[in-house]
């Protein structure tokens, strides 16, 4: 089915998006990035939007931007190519950039996600697949118009099987590429037979990793790249093209 791309730039990226907020973006997406740091690969971070910002030395300052930062080893005055737009209400970036008199189009996140030639990125949007990101697109837009193959992050509980099946469909009838779902944040006290990486698998044919809540950085980095290749390696072009 996907044969129509096979020249499509598979390579160079991943969006890493979600059935929701709150749910483990950065929290994976740093992992990854260190993973990839340590396979010896250049990491282009981007969170080209993000609001809520706190004020800092009296400037806005992204946490998510900053730790994505940090993960892919760069210092702190790189801080702006991760992050171009800081916004301070901690809603929507297109509510939050339009309270700020500056609304927000997909044309400038996609000039804010620029990735360099030589790099590998990863992008994070804000809230899940569907959540709106600037005036005239969704995350889901900012995904297809980067192109590069995508993770999704769920939370770990009941009720995740239908927001992850939703998005998956959302992410096919837009033809993008999924390389795993994330399963995050499996409660201790989750019902013993409640088994829904199992199901996930069964019904998606995907790749799925489950991560318990509490997960040490360090055990989540060691999980990543001890897990199916496809989730930490980056998305190497093919070798036949
Ligand atoms: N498995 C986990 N174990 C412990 N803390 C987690 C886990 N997943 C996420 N968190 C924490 O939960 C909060 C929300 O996660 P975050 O990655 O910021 O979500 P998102 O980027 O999807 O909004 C952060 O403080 C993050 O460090
Ligand atoms: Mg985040």
């Amino acid at each position: 089915m996907n044969t129509a791309g096979t020249h499509a730039p598979r390579a160079g990226g991943l969006f890493v998006t979600a059935t929701d907020t709150g749910v483990g973006k950065t929290f994976i997406a740093c992992s990854i990035a260190r993973n990839w740091r340590a396979l010896g690969l250049t990491v282009a971070p981007r969170k080209p939007v993000e609001s809520g910002c706190p004020l800092r030395d009296g400037q806005r300052f992204p946490e998510d931007a900053a730790r994505l930062a940090e993960a892919a080893g760069l210092p702190p005055e790189r801080l702006p190519e991760v992050n171009r737009y800081r916004l301070a209400e901690p809603l929507a970036p297109d509510l939050a950039a339009r309270l700020e008199g500056r609304p927000l189009f997909l044309r400038d996140l996609v000039a804010a996600s620029a990735r360099p030639a030589d790099a590998w990125r990863i992008t994070e949007g804000a809230g899940g697949f569907y959540s709106p990101l600037c005036e005239d697109g969704l995350n889901a837009d900012l995904a297809e118009a980067l192109g590069d193959p995508v993770l999704l992050v769920a939370e770990d509980r009941l009720g995740t099987l239908s927001g992850c099946l939703l998005a998956l469909e959302a992410l096919d009838r837009r033809g993008l590429k999924v390389l795993a779902v994330v399963l995050n944040r499996r409660r201790t006290d989750a019902h013993p037979a409640m088994d829904n990486r199992a199901e996930l698998i069964r019904r998606s044919g995907l790749p799925v990793l489950g991560i318990k809540e509490g997960t040490p950085a360090a055990e989540l980095d060691q999980m990543l790249s001890a897990s199916s290749s496809s989730i930490v390696s980056p998305p190497v072009p093919g070798s036949t093209g």
